[in-house]
């Protein structure tokens, strides 16, 4: 069946993810539940409008699934608004953007080089808006409080974003709140990596800090479908021009499917979201901490490596195909020599703190030139149930595309 040429590409891919070890801080694995809703006939449908007053008929189960991912995402972020209707991250900043700043403002936010997202700055493009670089101390991997203060004092700003890519410690929010109140700029706070570990209550509250809005993609850290979620205490004019500016301003039709699959993540998050986040920041630690005994240049000695779901260390396009040979899936930073890697993914695998110091090792063992692809073969291979779920049923299972 013609078919097949795809599906039997699928079938290789889930077959080599399922005996890997996938530590791309930017991924997760979605539960069968979640799943479920990705097949489902939402997918082809439209819902223009909004709840109960929708331009397109057939929308009434629709309807109380977004109120549904609405009211749990309220309980799930403690935030009096939300907006479940961006399809991505960049999106949701694409949005925010629209909505607090006009053509010919200026942006400040962390360097791309330093862990900072393109978005936050070729978004701003598309907005017309000047772009800064937020002073970054590289050496304790944080932004720069003093100098940041002094810049945002001089440039004033129409938008202060904190939260990046490369996040290992929280960002300063508190302490750049005043500043920021005093000549007028809106801090946004980009939560992307590490929306499950707020969930989770296990990194910083952004909102309670301070941050006016926070923006966020729902499939790193929190182990929903690819979307975006939008929240905060702004008040009811900013909310309202948040709400325009996602829908219609960036966003025509919302993705029906991973809005209820978003809605199933939230409740999961809900139920088992705490102790996710503590084991996935507890397996970082270690991880850091071994990889750093066994010799590896380990970012962020002097603050324990790291607080969040990331590791961060020295090395290159090389170190990346190496490990990529041996069937463990990093990141490069992109103009930078620093490797990225995330935990969650493994974590919501089951794995922890033993099998975080074999990983270091099977690492370590990888980049000094050995064959470790079997080791990687077996240790992944025992950790294939998505966990932190109502069901337990493997993340990975090639057969599905027999025909
Ligand atoms: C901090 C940050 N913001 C935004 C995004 C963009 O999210 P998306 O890929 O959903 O557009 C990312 C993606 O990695 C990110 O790391």
């Amino acid at each position: 069946m013609p078919v097949e040429e795809v599906y039997s590409l699928l079938k290789l891919h889930e077959k080599m993810i399922s005996e890997s070890i996938p530590l791309i801080a930017s991924e997760n694995v979605t539960s069968f539940a979640v799943r479920m809703c990705l097949l489902s006939d939402f997918g082809h449908r439209y819902a223009m409008g909004e709840v109960g007053d929708r331009a397109y008929s057939g929308c009434a189960y629709i309807d109380e699934v977004e109120k549904k991912a609405v009211e749990l995402s309220k309980k799930l972020f403690k935030a009096e608004y939300v907006n479940v209707r961006p399809i991505s991250g960049t999106v949701a900043n694409l949005a925010v953007y629209g909505a607090l700043a006009e053509c010919g403002d200026r942006i400040a936010a962390t360097p791309v080089e330093c862990g900072g997202h393109t978005s936050h700055f070729d978004t701003a493009s598309i907005r017309c808006l000047k772009t800064l670089k937020l002073p970054f101390d590289v050496s304790s991997f944080t932004i720069d409080v003093e100098k940041a203060e002094r810049l945002i004092r001089e440039e004033k700003p129409k938008i202060v974003m904190l939260g990046s890519s490369v996040i290992l410690f929280p960002h300063p929010v508190e302490e750049l709140r005043d500043v920021c109140d005093e000549v007028d700029s809106e801090v946004v706070y980009d939560a992307s990596h590490v929306l499950g570990l707020i969930a989770g209550g296990k990194f910083q509250d952004p909102v309670r800090e301070g941050a006016r809005i926070v923006t966020a993609s729902t499939h790193k850290t929190f182990p929903g479908p690819q979307r975006a979620v939008i929240f905060g205490n702004p008040g009811d004019e900013l909310a309202e021009s948040i709400d325009r500016a996602v829908m219609p301003g960036v966003v025509s039709n919302h993705h029906l499917h991973s809005l209820a699959a978003y809605a199933v993540a939230c409740m999961e998050m809900l139920e088992f979201g705490k102790s996710y986040a503590e084991q996935t920041v507890a397996n970082a630690k270690i991880l850091a901490e071994r990889l750093y005994e066994l010799g590896i240049d380990v970012i962020g000695e002097d603050r324990g490596f790291t607080e969040s779901h990331q590791v961060v260390f020295k090395g290159g396009r090389n170190e990346q195909k190496v490990l990529e040979k041996n069937g463990i899936f990093v990141n490069l930073w992109p103009t930078t020599s620093m490797i990225r890697i995330g935990v969650q993914e493994i974590t919501r695998l089951g794995m922890k703190e033993s099998e975080m110091e074999y990983i270091a090792e099977l690492i370590v063992r990888s980049l000094e030139g050995k064959d470790v692809r079997s080791e990687v073969k077996e240790l992944a291979c025992a950790f294939r149930e998505v966990q932190y779920s109502f069901d337990r049923r493997i993340a990975h299972n090639p057969e599905i595309f027999d025909l």
